[in-house]
């Protein structure tokens, strides 16, 4: 079976650390969640048959959206053909500017909406999404004489495998995401990194402050109760070993190449926590 990759680059993107994740999924399960999905590195890695997937970011939702509807599919390819064919510094600009009015933009068609994501993301710097208090995006252009942003077969490949399944994708709270979550589903959150000092995490306009960390234990916590197997990703700070400190807590060294001061790029310890032991599942 050919599997889809991330369509986009997204900070926290678990590209790099896929075989290391990998490891801790319980060999068998019912339905996938994956209420913070981002780029989407597990979830195409997995092709599950039946997911929910979420994301808070309405934009970066609405590009999967559209992937799995032919019609919208079809419009937002044309339309990627037309950005990479445009592309120069001033278009990226206007092309990024077309938030800044509230009223035209949210009239623009999901597919438009959609292919300027895709194409902000290849062509700004670094392939961050940050947007200010008005929910505008401020990434400056990435400087690049030309992008890739129609990558035809693994857009058709992910167009696949969105509709051949039972993905249910929403956009939401990710405490709302995982609710009907039962007994035998497995869970996967890989949520806005915690840090010890104070380094990027602002997402979207709210952000991801330890309160939000908080929220996520209670919830993790709950999903246990209920049964479901639940794993976990973040950086191996206090709160989150405070937090988990009943679960198993198992130690990786990633490689980071996104995030807002250069001088904290590099290797980083981070944490893979989840509420089963691998071995113990497989002896069931
Ligand atoms: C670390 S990224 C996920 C990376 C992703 N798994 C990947 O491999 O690319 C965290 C995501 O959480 C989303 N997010 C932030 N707050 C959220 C919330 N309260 N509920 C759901 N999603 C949220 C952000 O939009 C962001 O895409």
């Amino acid at each position: 079976m050919l599997k889809g990759k991330p369509f986009v680059k997204w900070a926290g993107g678990k590209r790099q650390i896929i075989d290391k994740l990998k490891k801790y999924v319980p060999n068998d399960f019912n339905t996938y969640y994956e209420p913070f999905v981002g780029g989407g590195a597990l979830l195409f890695e997995l092709s599950p048959k039946r997911a929910v997937i979420n994301d808070s970011n309405q934009e970066l939702m609405n590009v999967y959206e559209c992937i799995k509807d032919a019609k919208k599919f079809e419009a937002m390819c044309r339309e990627l053909n037309h950005h990479e064919k445009e592309h120069s510094q001033e278009y990226y600009y206007q092309i990024r500017n077309l938030d800044r009015d509230k009223k035209s933009f949210n009239k623009l068609a999901d597919y438009k909406r959609a292919a300027r994501t895709i194409y902000l993301n290849k062509a700004c710097f670094n392939g961050l999404y940050r947007v200010n208090s008005k929910n505008e995006f401020n990434v400056p252009f990435g400087k690049k004489n030309k992008v890739n942003t129609y990558e035809g077969q693994n857009l058709g490949i992910i167009c696949g495998f969105l509709n051949y399944n039972d993905i249910k994708l929403l956009s939401t709270d990710f405490e709302e995401a995982v609710q009907d979550a039962k007994k035998g589903d497995f869970i996967y959150f890989d949520p806005p990194y915690d840090s010890d000092s104070s380094t990027f995490n602002s997402y979207t306009e709210n952000g991801f402050g330890k309160e939000e960390q908080k929220r996520l234990a209670r919830v993790f916590k709950e999903l246990s109760a209920k049964g479901c197997y639940v794993m976990l990703s973040n950086h191996n700070t206090k709160l989150i070993n405070e937090l988990y400190k009943d679960f198993n807590i198992h130690i990786i060294e990633a490689k980071r190449s996104i995030n807002s001061d250069g001088t904290k790029r590099g290797n980083v310890k981070e944490v893979i926590i989840t509420n089963f032991e691998k071995e113990d599942l497989d002896f069931k």
